[in-house]
């Protein structure tokens, strides 16, 4: 049985995600024209909970979209790696663009999605996650918005999971397979 130790409280989680709102919020109000929404790309199944945190916490109009990719084996090439599951409705042309992961890892994922957002030439596309774990990138990627960066270790909770368990935990726990 697994054991799990608390890494990052409900509280703490709150804390970030306001944080980052404000920022989001600040940024886009100085962008967003008066008929424009800020269409988010959330991509499941992970970020479905800091998704629904942070798109309440945001004062400027938003839309949401969703987007779910798998990542395949690591050690293919770059390209090969990422496949698009469930694809978005809308067409990011000429929308401006906040994409939302929990975490990043590999970079593998959210670059993906960049360049294939960026190709459909919307008018601004930028990420933000809130968590990532630098020690752990293989791709390059400018991740715009941050909550925290984190050390390398497995975390389960507040979105994320272990084998689709755990996901809907509050908090976030550092998951510690040797017990
Ligand atoms: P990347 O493409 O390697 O950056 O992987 C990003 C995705 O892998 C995240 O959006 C998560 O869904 C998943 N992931 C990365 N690290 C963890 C973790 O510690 N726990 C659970 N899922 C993770
Ligand atoms: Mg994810």
């Amino acid at each position: 049985m697994a054991k799990l130790d608390v890494f990052l409280s409900a509280s703490e989680i709150d804390v970030l995600t306001t944080q980052l709102a404000e920022r989001i919020s600040a940024d886009y109000a100085k962008v967003l024209q008066p008929n424009e929404e800020l269409l988010v790309v959330v991509t499941l199944k992970g970020a479905l909970f800091f998704a629904a945190d942070l798109m309440r916490k945001i004062q400027v109009p938003t839309r949401v979209d969703f987007v779910r990719l798998s990542s395949y084996g690591a050690r293919t090439s770059s390209s090969g790696t990422v496949k698009v599951i469930m694809d978005l409705e809308e067409d990011p042309r000429g929308q401006h663009i906040l994409v939302l992961d929990e975490i990043v890892d590999s970079g593998r994922t959210l670059s993906f999605l960049f360049d294939r957002i960026r190709n459909a030439e919307p008018k601004s596309v930028k990420l933000c996650a809130l968590l990532s774990k630098p020690s752990r990138r293989e791709v390059q990627v400018e991740t715009h918005y941050l909550g925290r960066e984190v050390e390398d270790k497995f975390l389960v909770g507040y979105g994320l999971d272990h084998a689709e368990r755990y996901r809907s935990l509050k908090d976030i726990y550092a998951l510690d397979s040797t017990h």
